[in-house]
């Protein structure tokens, strides 16, 4: 017997790419996970109406309209409870958890960020790899933790560091090589095939680590 799909939600504040990525994975009648509902905190979130055109249930919960962040999280977590959600798939989602909220998920929400995690956390990760001089960067799916861009690693991709490249011509590359990785790194968790042992991630069936390390490529 196939086990049920998890039920994912995808919050976003934006162009929602990786948010398209993951909703074309999730079409794939194998894929372990279905996507049941997809927030934005901005009502003008391109995001939300392509996600709408899909048919996915897609709502605007302006966190400028709360007097607090929990009241925000508060509103969120009724969405997704009432959509029965298993799994928060943060893309591009720019607000930060409480550490409430984030316990309440823990180990249950994922987010994708521009770099090679421990390196350039934060904003504007591709113009201050550039000006470092390292030679690659990338991206990392993680879990998330109540620090920025903290938790365990679930996979990532390298990324080159052309001397050509600007902040913006960087950013197309690593973005690519998002979208290949977060939904095959969805894949692999909610088909049950990560393990979490306190601030580090394995992956079962992936003892070679080839499904969750993406090598370089131009
Ligand atoms: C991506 O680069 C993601 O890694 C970062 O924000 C950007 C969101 O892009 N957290 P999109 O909205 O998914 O197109």
């Amino acid at each position: 017997m196939t086990a049920p799909k998890k039920r994912a939600a995808i919050l976003i504040s934006g162009r929602g790419s990786n948010m398209m990525s993951l909703v074309e994975a999730a079409r794939r009648p194998d894929f372990p996970a279905e996507i049941v509902v997809v927030i934005s905190n901005r009502p003008d979130a391109a995001g939300l109406d392509w996600a709408k055109a899909q048919g996915i249930p897609a709502l605007a919960m302006d966190h400028k309209l709360y007097e607090s962040r929990a009241h925000f999280e508060g509103q969120i977590q009724s969405v997704l409870t009432a959509s029965r959600v298993d799994l928060v798939c943060l893309a591009g989602f720019m607000r930060i958890m409480t550490p409430a909220f984030v316990d309440a998920w823990r180990d249950r929400m994922l987010n994708i960020h521009p770099s090679l995690l421990p390196a350039f956390t934060g904003l504007d990760t591709h113009a201050r790899a550039i000006a470092s001089g390292v030679k690659f960067t990338g991206c990392t799916v993680h879990l998330v933790r109540p620090d920025m861009d903290d938790g365990p690693i679930l996979g990532q991709a390298v990324v080159p560091i052309l001397n050509t490249d600007t902040a913006s011509t960087l950013a197309q590359r690593v973005l690519a090589a998002e979208h290949r990785l977060y939904p095959k790194i969805l894949e692999l968790f909610a088909a049950g095939l990560v393990t979490v042992d306190g601030n580090k991630s394995s992956t079962i069936s992936d003892v070679n680590g080839e499904w969750t390390r993406f090598s370089p490529q131009v």
